[in-house]
């Protein structure tokens, strides 16, 4: 195997760590948060099945986010909607062996690298034209923008300009990762700037902003059932205070009779 080939796939197998590990701790940390009070948004879901619905809703349409801005709607859903389909058609370069013939049938996928780069396009011009934006914006905030925006043209270049990679040595590499059987990697530049700029990106994800990902299930806002007037919610380390409190107070009155 060429040097390059055998870098790449360390750092792939490096990243994946740092991902794998820093996203459990991340879940863990988020799963054991208190929720000491009962803050649904409007419309409120009365019963948990209403409550499921409106996070599959929020996730799937960004719900919320329509009712509250309509331009950056349009192109957070283009962006997140292309890069959903981009990341199906991936799929190919890591499922080793012959390919389910849907595949075939998903081809057409490719262009939603267009609207993915142009949703991009849209959160970058707002992020820096928006004035009230621009002053909460972090270098970070760009910085994801910037890489994401580059992944994308990167691959587009590969796609449909006359720039391409060789794909089967591509699928034989990123399958050979899944399966542990190692081969070389293309080594056009513009290939290896699209595979560096993704592992970066996994890497950094559970110290980044992309941990709205597992986060918005945890939302108290978007997750809670509106039963407040019903049920008495107390969150469970305010619970075991309560049982204490109650233990003393019985304890007290006990003493005074
Ligand atoms: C469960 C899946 C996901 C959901 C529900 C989701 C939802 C959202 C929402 C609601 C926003 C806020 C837009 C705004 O108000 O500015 C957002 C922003 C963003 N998302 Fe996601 N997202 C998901 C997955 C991802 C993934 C996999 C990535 C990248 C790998 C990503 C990258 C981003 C970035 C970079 C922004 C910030 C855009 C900006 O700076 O304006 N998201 N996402
Ligand atoms: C290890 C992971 C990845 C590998 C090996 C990889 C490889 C490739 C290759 C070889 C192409 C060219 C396809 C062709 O010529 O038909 C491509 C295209 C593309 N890639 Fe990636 N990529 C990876 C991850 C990603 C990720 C995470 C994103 C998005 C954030 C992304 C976005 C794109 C886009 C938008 C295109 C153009 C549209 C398409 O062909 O589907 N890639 N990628």
């Amino acid at each position: 195997m060429s040097l390059i080939s055998i870098i790449f796939t360390a750092l792939f197998y490096i990243s994946l760590f740092i991902f794998i590990v820093g996203m459990g701790r991340k879940i863990r940390q988020f799963w054991i948060t208190p929720v000491p009070l009962k803050i649904p948004i409007a419309p409120t879901p009365l019963t948990q099945t209403g409550a499921i619905f409106k996070m599959i809703r929020e996730v799937t349409l960004f719900e919320s986010l329509f009712r509250s801005n309509k331009w950056i709607w349009l192109f957070g859903f283009l962006f997140h909607f292309g890069l959903l389909l981009v990341l199906v058609r991936h799929l190919r370069y890591f499922i080793p062996g012959d390919l389910p013939e849907i595949f075939l049938l998903i081809q057409p996928f490719k262009y939603a690298a267009f609207a993915m780069i142009i949703g991009l396009a849209g959160l970058l011009v707002r992020r820096i034209f928006v004035p009230r934006i621009r002053y909460i914006s972090a270098p970070s905030d760009y910085l994801m923008l910037l890489m994401l925006i580059v992944i994308g043209v990167s691959g587009a270049i590969m796609t449909f300009t006359s720039n391409h990679t060789d794909v089967m040595m591509v699928k034989a590499f990123a399958s050979g990762l899944i399966v542990f059987d190692w081969t070389n990697l293309p080594t056009e530049i513009n290939f290896l700037l699209h595979l560096f700029l993704v592992l970066v990106l996994l890497a950094i994800f559970p110290i980044s902003k992309l941990l709205h990902v597992p986060g918005i299930f945890f939302s108290p806002t978007l997750n809670q059932v509106d039963n407040a007037r019903k049920k008495r919610h107390i969150s469970s380390w305010a619970l075991k205070q309560e049982k204490e409190n109650t233990v003393k107070l019985e304890q007290t009155i006990g003493k005074d009779e």
